[in-house]
This record gives structure tokens, sequence and C-alpha cells, in this order.
């Protein structure tokens, strides 16, 4: 009500990336203030020891997490704990500061209660980020989403030694660790789901039993099932811990937004709504490949308590939101819980 009729008009009428500063800079003032976080805990939080859960070792108070993407610097996470999300992803984060691609680089789609970006992993890079959350205290799972810096300079061996300086560094605050193969926004153009590629990157990160935390993958929603087979089997060899599906899409079919329109904004990884079926079925897929051996992670386009009941059917054990805040609020994740234990 209160994002409705309020917030969202005023932050719609700026650009897309402007109104996401103005919110993460709203959450970070949130966070660093007694009364606006008592005032979010008031209003959103209510949570249900139904809703409780214990996956890869760490305990999840309810399956609601922010996925990454939101707060790529780790400044909200105090907040994004007040308005009640069981857990949250900060990324993803590189190896190196990286400003991203040229703005404008994020658009909305509303007629689709879509996005479409392509911000290119801009982020303040793996030192600094870490440093910052060295100096929070959270009662839920602090995930890190690591990717390779966005500089096409970095590749072979010098791109895995990239990913493993963020997993190591990322060690020192995370609960977990999901590792980003399927950023669609890179100067390369390519991402880590060719299985060559997948297979060097797990074979350079610290994976062995004794050195490593909970490592997720993340898969994109564009995966042909068969591809996703071979490499769901490829990270069972490694022992990943868990699964993220999905990231963005780089398809443009079904929208209503017009073809002009899609044109003007050109490439970018769409999210929200408009990929909630096909990422469910990625759901569904990985579901059918692990038969419950392994936790999965739904996120694309939960943009109401019956599409993330859709999610959980298809397999998912937990939920991850980015575009539905945007076009709903943070009330959404209450909407969500509340639908959840009334299951
Ligand atoms: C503006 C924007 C930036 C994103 N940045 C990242 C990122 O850095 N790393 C990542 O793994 N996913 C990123 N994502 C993808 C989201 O985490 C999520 O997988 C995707 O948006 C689908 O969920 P949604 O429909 O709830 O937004 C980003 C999404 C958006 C909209």
């Amino acid at each position: 009500m209160l994002y409705s009729t309020f917030l969202k008009p005023y932050l719609f009428q700026k650009d897309a990336e402007e109104a996401h500063e103005l919110a993460v800079e709203w959450a970070e003032r949130t966070s660093n203030s007694p009364i606006l976080k008592a005032l979010c805990k008031f209003i959103y939080s209510g949570d249900d020891s139904r809703l409780d859960n214990t996956y890869f070792g760490l305990h999840f108070p309810n399956p609601v997490g922010l996925a990454a993407g939101f707060d790529k610097n780790g400044v909200t996470p105090i907040a994004m704990q007040a308005m009640g999300f069981g857990f949250i992803e900060i990324g993803s984060i590189t190896a190196k500061a990286a400003k991203g691609n040229p703005k404008p680089r994020a658009f909305r789609l509303p007629e689709d209660n879509s996005l479409i970006n392509r911000m290119g992993l801009n982020n303040e890079g793996a030192d600094a980020i870490v440093q910052r959350l060295k100096n929070v205290k959270l009662d839920i799972p602090l995930g890190i989403n690591i990717a390779k810096t966005n500089d096409t300079t970095i590749h072979g061996d010098a791109a895995i030694e990239d990913y493993a300086y963020s997993y190591r560094k990322a060690m020192e605050v995370a609960d977990y660790i999901t590792v980003n193969i399927s950023c669609p926004n890179t100067g390369e153009g390519k991402t880590f789901e060719d299985p060559d590629a997948l297979k060097a990157l797990l074979e350079g990160l610290p994976l062995s039993e004794s050195q490593r935390i909970p490592t997720l993958v993340k898969f994109s929603v564009d995966t042909a099932k068969e591809d996703l087979a071979y490499l769901v089997d490829l990270c069972e060899s490694f022992g990943i811990d868990g699964y993220v599906a999905t990231n963005t899409s780089s398809d443009r079919s079904g929208l209503k937004t017009s073809a002009t329109r899609l044109e003007q904004i050109g490439n970018g990884g769409l999210s929200g709504a408009a990929i909630h079926t096909q990422s469910t079925q990625v759901i569904g897929w990985l579901n059918e490949f692990l038969q419950g051996k392994k936790p999965i992670v739904g996120v694309g386009g939960i943009h109401d308590a019956q599409t993330a009941i859709d999610k959980i059917e298809a397999g998912a054990n937990l939920l991850q939101i980015y575009t539905g805040m945007v076009y709903r609020g943070p009330g959404l994740v209450k909407e969500i819980k509340q639908a959840l234990q009334r299951q």
C-alpha cells in the first residue's frame, strides 16, 4: 500500500537505474537508523516456525531471499533482514572493481512486469565489499555471488584465478557462495556454461571438503534441458551443494512490450514475470535430475504468492526475488511468507 501509492509512482518517474540507486540509498539509511529498522520490522516481520528449515548446514528462518544484483556492494543487508528476508545474496562481486557498461543499462517493461538490464557486473570489487561486510552481523544466512571481472583482457587461467580470488575473499564473510556462471552482460558475450569452461573453473576453485563453504552454481534460464543435465552431472562430480535457477534471459519472445521499444532498449538480460514459466521449467528439470539430493533456489519472475508457490511445486526449496520487488515493493516478501504459511 505504502509502496504502490507513494513510493512506486515517485520511483517510476525516474530512470530505472536512478530509481534503483535511490532505493538502495533508502535501504542503506534504514540499516543505519534504529528507528527505521524498528519500523520496518514492525511492518514486515513475522516469521512462523513452519517456514524455517536447514539447507547445506545453514538455518533459514524463512525461504524468501534477496536475489543477487539488487545489492551488489553489500550496503543493505541489515535493512533487508528487517524487511523480513530469510537470506540475502550480495553481488555479483568480482576480483577487481568495475564500472560496468555505459548507461542507460536498465529498462522497465511495465506491460510485462519485467526489466531488461545490461549492467555488466558493476561493483566496488571483492576487497572493499568483503571489508564492508565484516562489520555486518546478521541472524540470517549471507550469500555472496561471485563472477569474473568484466574485462575482456582477463581470460584463460587468469579468468579462473579471478574467480578464485573472489571465492577466497568471500569465504572470509559469507555463509555460502554462489558461482554465477550465467551473466549474459559481459564484454566476452559468453558465459561459463560451456562444459569445458565450467570444468576448468570448478577445478580452479578451492572446493575440497576441508577448504570450502557451501557452494552453489547459478544457471541461465536459457539453458537447454540436455545441456543442463550435463552441467549438473559435472557440478555433482565436484560436490556442489545446491543450484540457483535462474538468471535472466536473452530471449524476447512472447512479450507485450512493442518490438520498437525492445529494439530501442537493445541487448540485456530479461527478468521478471516474463521469465517465470521458463524459469520454473528449469527448476522442474533440476528437480528431475537431482531427485531431492540437493537444494534448489528458485528465482525468476516471482511476482506474487502464486508464482512463488509455482516454484516450490516445481521443486524449489528456497526462493529469491528481485524484479518482483521493483513492481510490488518489499511487502511482496510478507505476502509470499503468509501464503506459504497457509499451505
Ligand atoms: C538489474 C539487475 C542486475 C542483476 N545483477 C545480477 C548479478 O550481478 N549477478 C547475478 O547472479 N544475477 C543478477 N541478476 C539476476 C537476478 O539475481 C535474478 O536471477 C533474475 O533477475 C531473475 O529474478 P527476478 O525475475 O526475480 O528478477 C540481476 C538482475 C537485475 C534485474
